[in-house]
């Protein structure tokens, strides 16, 4: 360690001796490093992002310059977490070795300015979102919440109706944003179907029970079941085909989680999430207070399928039956009665079960606990992204395919899984998976005191929502082969 910020130093000496006599090769900020910290760097190190520094202009990124060398040439910026693999993704952010080079050739030629008439126009980000462009609705938080200096919160749910009248749209890209960064440690925003007779006030939903009181609704009770569809939303089946669960459309849909690192998401043209009037847009907040009073009103942003709509977008955890460090412990998605009766997790929810199923508990000191859970694929799909899903325990994650003819083939791995920083892993091309394929996901957890994010290693950790405890989730995200959308 001690030895590493000399050899910077010296490298940067040399470099600095053989790159001063050609100055003209020098490369310089405004003609070539500007563009290349535009496209790679800029959507996160921008004021009032993810990124703990802007790298917008010269005098901000001059104080940077060895650090930025040291990063990029560790390939620990732009940050990405694929290892191997067999597919591409269109949010790769590697850069190239040529702009790597150049961004070297750069620091070590003493970081120059240039001249600014060769400065490129800066991106810009109209409203500050992420797409470049203002989204077709925003919906905020129907109270701003007061986070008050104590401990923790639990997840904490807020509804609000959605927002159209004009019937169905399909969301095509989201993007959530807290109002105050410092206290939201997560935001998932989903859409819930509340039962008849439903009544929300001041984003809290409430019902009438036997005696005429009005009562809090029942979080569990935020879904409706297949046959109470909409037409809108019924997938055309053959005569006499059973729904199955990878075109079922539920009454509770998660849209996108706002963690570090994601906050967005986006489909492929025509393919979006489907939304109706009537239907609720549910804030999933997780307050971390500061110790200080705080204020916070999320909001959601949502960009509709622009011109022929072509198909839902669905998504699914790989996780019907469930294997761990080898041995299957698991072979179907667990039952309400056991979830209820708590043998399943705490935190889950009828709402919930058919996604999660439960984790088995993870002892305490275990380095490499490994669960492999696989999905059997009963129907054409086609698969547009993967949001591999674990807490603070994650370690390392895999996605594998088993065609029909029984040819197994790695999709792709995240060797080093970062909680503080997960991805959605977006496909360059779309990925037709045939009926009667395998899909198999391995979640490993480090429960031991080597991993730093690690709570508490002499625990027994469970299935929850909460990052203290776990899940494993490999998330696909896909549409069907067979379904058609009329106008
Ligand atoms: C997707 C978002 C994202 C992109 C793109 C990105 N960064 Fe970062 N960067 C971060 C975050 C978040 C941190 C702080 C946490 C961390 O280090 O992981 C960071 C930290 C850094 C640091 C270390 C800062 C410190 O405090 O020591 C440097 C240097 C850096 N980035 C340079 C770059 C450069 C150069 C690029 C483009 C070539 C880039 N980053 C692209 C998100 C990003």
């Amino acid at each position: 360690m001690r030895l590493r910020p000399a050899v910077v130093v010296f490298a940067g000496v040399v470099g600095f001796l053989w790159s001063s006599p050609v100055t003209a090769q020098t490369p310089t900020f405004s003609k070539d490093v500007a563009p290349i910290l535009y496209k790679n760097c800029s959507q996160c190190h921008r004021p009032n992002e993810v990124a703990p520094m802007s790298l917008m202009t010269y005098d901000e990124v001059r104080p940077w310059a060895r650090s930025i060398k040291s990063k990029v040439v560790k390939k620990e910026m732009p940050p990405w977490g694929v290892g191997r693999s067999t597919l591409d993704f269109s949010n790769d952010r590697r850069m190239s070795d040529k702009e790597i080079a150049t961004l070297v050739a750069w620091v070590d030629g003493g970081a120059p300015r240039g001249r600014d008439a060769d400065l490129p126009s800066p991106p810009s980000y109209p409203g500050g979102w992420k797409f470049n462009v203002e989204p077709d609705v925003v919906v905020k938080m129907p109270v701003e919440f007061k986070v008050e200096p104590r401990s923790e919160y639990p997840m904490l749910d807020f509804y609000v109706p959605v927002p159209w009248t004009d019937g169905m749209k399909l969301i095509q890209m989201s993007e959530a944003r807290p109002s105050n960064k410092a206290v939201v440690h997560h935001i998932t925003v989903s859409l819930v179907t509340f039962p008849p007779g439903t009544e929300v006030i001041d984003g809290q939903p409430f019902t009438t029970d036997a005696s005429g009181k009005k009562v809090p609704l029942d979080r569990r009770l935020a879904r409706i079941t297949e046959q109470r569809l909409p037409a809108e939303l019924q997938i055309p089946r053959e005569p006499g085909e059973k729904p199955d669960r990878l075109s079922s459309v539920g009454g509770f849909t998660t849209l996108l989680a706002y963690v570090a690192g994601r906050g967005f998401d986006d489909h492929p043209d025509g393919v979006g999430t489907p939304a109706l009037p009537g239907q609720y847009i549910n804030f999933n907040m997780h307050y971390t207070p500061t110790g200080r009073v705080e204020y916070d009103r999320s909001e959601v942003g949502f960009w509709f399928v622009k011109g022929e709509p072509k198909k839902f977008h669905f998504r699914t955890p790989i996780n019907e039956r469930q294997a761990v460090n080898g041995k299957i412990v698991r072979g179907e998605i667990p039952d309400a009665a056991d979830v209820e009766a708590g043998r399943v997790s705490q935190g889950a929810t009828a709402a919930t079960i058919s996604a999660f199923s439960g984790l088995p508990p993870i002892p305490p000191h275990e380095a490499n606990f490994t669960v492999t859970s696989e999905l059997k694929i009963t129907q054409d799909i086609t698969i547009n992204g993967f949001y591999p899903h674990m807490h603070v325990r994650g370690k390392s994650a895999e996605y594998k395919i088993v065609f029909p003819d029984g040819r197994e083939q790695l999709l792709f791995d995240v060797p080093r899984y970062r909680f503080d920083w997960q991805e959605r892993y977006v496909l360059a091309a779309p990925l037709k998976i045939p009926n009667g394929s395998l899909l198999k996901y391995k979640g490993v957890f480090d429960n031991s005191a080597e991993n730093p994010l690690n709570p508490n290693p002499d625990k027994e950790v469970y299935w929850s929502e909460q990052s203290w405890d776990e899940m494993s989730l490999g998330w696909i995200e896909y549409t069907l082969d067979k379904q058609k959308l009329k106008k």
